[in-house]
């Protein structure tokens, strides 16, 4: 049982829902009388510098509350932060400890992805090596849904909901004009085609979807590429295709470098992607000779509340009171992780898997999903994707936008 103070964090990308994950930590540990409800700012590099909230302080109503699992991105900030080695680094875990223990900390929650489990793995070895009975236990988000050992990560569902909308409408707005054009939308997802491949969840009686997908998964060839174009421009003038910001040739390389766009990397080693959908209207335009738009959907992707996907944000307030159950019943290192018991009726509850199985490890869209061709994913992708993006959040509305709880 936990009897004193609990900390939390979030960090990495932003998603749609990881303020829900937060409140779920936080109000699981209210009705557990947790005395001391802390928040770190920005992450554990924050914690470092001792940036501390106390959340009982902020989340002060049930009204607060609400309004926290409906506002968009990182409330307490967030980092991109890599912890050191053990061997190399013992100073930083020292330090990190001595905050843990002045605000007589008992459980520790960090709310991320795959480079987020990592630090809650090496803090558990950590705390293990000197005997802490602090607990360190992670909860998954990111709306690349690309972390092992869950069946998807809170944040995905509303970001491909929001995908599959804007590219539904983009394709009602690029087939007005009867001239032959090519709108490129870039999806983000890094080195994962899940968020590309929603897109396909546009289809409908309604709507053709997207004319071609580009996963990561699929080496891209540009010869290819502009030849499918050409091609099925000869019935259709005006196409659409999604593109990951992650495509990359045979060779290894990302199509937005033959752009020249700029090889920056953040500190774990992650290329900063964009400029595939510029690239590849551009060129498209020129040998193709027809009009052509790149569209980069960029971070509305993950911060788009508006369209809160409602199994998602109901998912990411589970996972966050079951990553609680799982410190309150004595358990640590370890990820609460969302298990699937069946597609239709949707049916998942929230379980938990060790966090080393997590930390670092990437969970790409399997070949069984993709297409033959590769330019598309199947029925089972569909199937796979469909039920996270079911229903709606009504947000609520102050002078005519979205109300937001505001960062501070
Ligand atoms: O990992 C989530 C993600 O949104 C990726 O899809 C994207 O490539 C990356 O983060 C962008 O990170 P940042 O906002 O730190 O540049």
């Amino acid at each position: 049982m936990l009897s004193k103070n609990v900390i939390i964090g979030q960090s990495g990308g932003p998603t749609a829902v990881i303020n829900a994950s937060l409140a779920g930590v936080y109000t699981a540990a209210r009705s557990a009388g947790v005395a001391h409800i802390y928040g770190m700012k920005n992450g554990i590099e924050g914690l470092l510098a001792g940036r501390i909230l106390d959340l009982g302080a902020v989340l002060d109503s049930e009204e607060t509350v609400n309004l926290l699992r409906h506002t968009p991105s990182s409330f307490l900030g967030s980092c991109r932060y890599r912890l050191p080695e053990l061997e190399t680094g013992e100073d930083t875990y020292r330090r990190l400890f001595a905050q843990l223990e002045t605000l007589g900390i008992d459980a520790f929650f960090y709310i991320g992805g795959n480079d987020s489990m990592d630090t809650i793995h090496k803090l558990y070895q950590y705390g293990r090596r000197i005997g802490s009975p602090i607990r360190f236990v992670g909860v998954p988000k990111s709306i690349d849904n690309d972390l092992p050992g869950t069946d998807h990560t809170p944040g995905y569902g509303s970001a491909a909901k929001f995908i599959a909308t804007v590219t539904k409408e983009v394709i009602c707005d690029a087939t007005v004009y009867d001239t032959k054009n090519l709108t490129v939308l870039e999806i983000m997802g890094r080195d994962a085609g899940w968020l590309t491949g929603a897109s396909a969840l546009a289809k409908g009686e309604d709507c053709d979807g997207p004319d071609l997908i580009c996963l990561p998964e699929v080496p891209f060839d540009l010869e290819d590429f502009l030849a499918r174009v050409e091609q099925k421009q000869k019935t259709k003038k005006a196409l659409v295709v999604a593109v990951s910001e992650g495509i990359r040739t045979a060779a290894g390389g990302y199509v937005c470098e033959l752009a020249g766009s700029e090889k920056r990397k953040d500190v774990f080693g992650h290329r900063m992607l964009s400029g595939t959908a510029q690239f590849l209207a551009a060129v498209a335009g020129e040998r193709l000779g027809c009009k052509s738009r790149g569209i980069e959907l960029n971070t509305p992707q993950r911060c788009a509340a508006h369209l809160l996907s409602a199994v998602d944000e109901q998912e990411a307030f589970e996972v966050g009171k079951g990553a609680f159950a799982i410190a309150q019943a004595g358990r640590t290192g370890e990820m609460a992780t969302l298990l699937r018991r069946s597609d239709e009726p949707y049916v998942c509850s929230v379980s938990a898997v060790p966090v080393v199985s997590v930390a670092n490890g990437e969970q790409c869209v399997p070949k069984e999903y993709i297409a033959p061709d590769g330019y598309g994913v199947n029925e089972r992708f569909l199937a796979y994707a469909r039920p996270l993006i079911q229903g709606e959040v009504a947000c609520l509305f102050q002078n005519g936008l979205p109300r937001t709880l505001k960062r501070r």
